[in-house]
């Protein structure tokens, strides 16, 4: 019904669209606030009625949420529609349960703009551009005006491949959401955390995860198709830089279609696809090792032959790939897998992390290991 007084109004009003104000945040039952068009379409596919909000108080409008980053061992690269974040192919991951991004925000009518602190330090200009924007979608879809001050922490680097972005974006759309009093299915909440970040979508179901691309906002998420506890996988991270990279993923994206081999990756995806999800089910190792690195591989060709070229590998980065190749040979399960950054996800199961932590201290030009099993699915910690 409310979707189709937000037509009929629209229709109405022809050049000003307007979004419905749930009747708790405001004396009047309804009031008109102008939305872009974008926005539209969340409200739109997403079926919201007043149901999908809780009764709570103008005066406690905080919430605070944890989400993992995760891993992708069938990646995300290049979207068909950059602004709605829908890709062109599907991907699979899974979280990373001791890497985190903690996010308290609190909407309060005495902050005149949007305040984000990511540890502890304030941040402007294009990231703060960047969440701006995304609360702008959830202030429109819950009707709020209210500005913000976000507190984002990680207890890992960020932008460097490690996909901070994920674990940001799906804590900040999990506890923004909460805060204005929205009650989301994981379907939406995953949904909207892909406006902010596309892997985001997949850091909100729990353990191995996979993003269905779909064709429009509504059916463009992810889900677990195997609980955390599922299979004992361990990725050991090996830092080899931690600086912010250059040219980060949302460039990159739009960068995908400008090589050749773009096309055949995409061509060839559902099967690799159909392997990593059956070999997840399976738990079989073997199978998901050699897929995963061809995926990654076929990632990193691509974005080396766009215009411009992106170069995310590091000398030392391969030499670590090269020496997880000849362990596997010498029949270790482990295998390797590179995101948007020149650091090196080196994925093993727990049995053999030790060993394998131990080989990768030995090698030359790795600055850390992060070690994450894992991980479950985005929640709140409110209270
Ligand atoms: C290489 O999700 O970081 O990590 O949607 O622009 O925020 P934006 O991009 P992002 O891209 C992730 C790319 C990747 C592969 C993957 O995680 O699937």
């Amino acid at each position: 019904m409310l979707i189709t007084f937000v037509k009929f109004i629209n229709l109405w009003t022809k050049s000003m669209p307007i979004a419905y104000i749930p009747p708790f945040l405001s004396s009047n039952k309804i009031q008109l606030l102008p939305i872009k068009k974008d926005d539209l379409n969340l409200i739109h596919h997403d079926k919201l009625n007043a149901n999908k909000f809780r009764e709570f108080s103008v005066t406690n409008l905080t919430s605070t949420a944890i989400a993992h980053p995760n891993i992708a061992l069938i990646k995300y690269w290049g979207n068909k529609n950059q602004t709605l974040r829908i890709p062109v192919t599907g991907s699979i991951s899974f979280n990373l349960d001791s890497l985190f991004t903690k996010t308290q925000i609190r909407f309060n009518p005495e902050i005149l703009s949007d305040i984000l602190l990511i540890n502890g330090i304030k941040s402007t200009g294009s990231e703060l551009d960047r969440v701006t924007s995304f609360l702008n979608i959830i202030r429109n879809f819950s009707g709020s005006h209210l500005n913000a001050q976000i507190q984002s922490e990680n207890n890992f680097p960020i932008g460097t491949g490690i996909a901070s972005s994920a674990s940001a974006f799906a804590a900040l759309a999990f506890a923004a959401s909460s805060a204005l009093g929205m009650d989301l299915s994981e379907k939406e909440l995953s949904s909207l955390a892909r406006r902010g970040s596309g892997s985001a979508c997949r850091s909100i179901p729990d353990g191995f995860v996979e993003w269905y691309p779909g064709e429009n906002d509504s059916d463009s998420y992810a889900t677990s198709i195997a609980p955390a506890n599922h299979w004992d996988l361990v990725d050991l991270v090996a830092v080899v830089n931690n600086e912010h990279k250059k040219v980060g993923s949302t460039a990159g994206h739009e960068l995908a279609n400008t090589s050749p081999l773009q096309d055949a990756r995409v061509a060839d995806t559902k099967r690799r696809l159909d392997i990593v999800r059956s070999a997840i089910k399976f738990r079989d190792f073997q199978a998901m090792a050699e897929t995963i690195e061809q995926d990654s591989n076929m990632m990193h060709a691509v974005m080396m032959t766009s215009k411009p070229s992106l170069m995310y590998w590091e000398c030392h980065s391969i030499s670590i790939m090269k020496s997880v190749v000849s362990w596997r040979s010498s029949g270790l399960p482990v295998c390797y897998t590179m995101d948007a950054g020149p650091n090196v996800h080196v994925i093993t199961t727990k049995d053999y992390a030790p060993k394998i932590h131990q080989r990768l201290s030995s090698l030359k030009g790795i600055k850390q290991i992060y070690e994450s099993g894992v991980g479950g699915k985005a929640r709140l910690i409110n209270g």
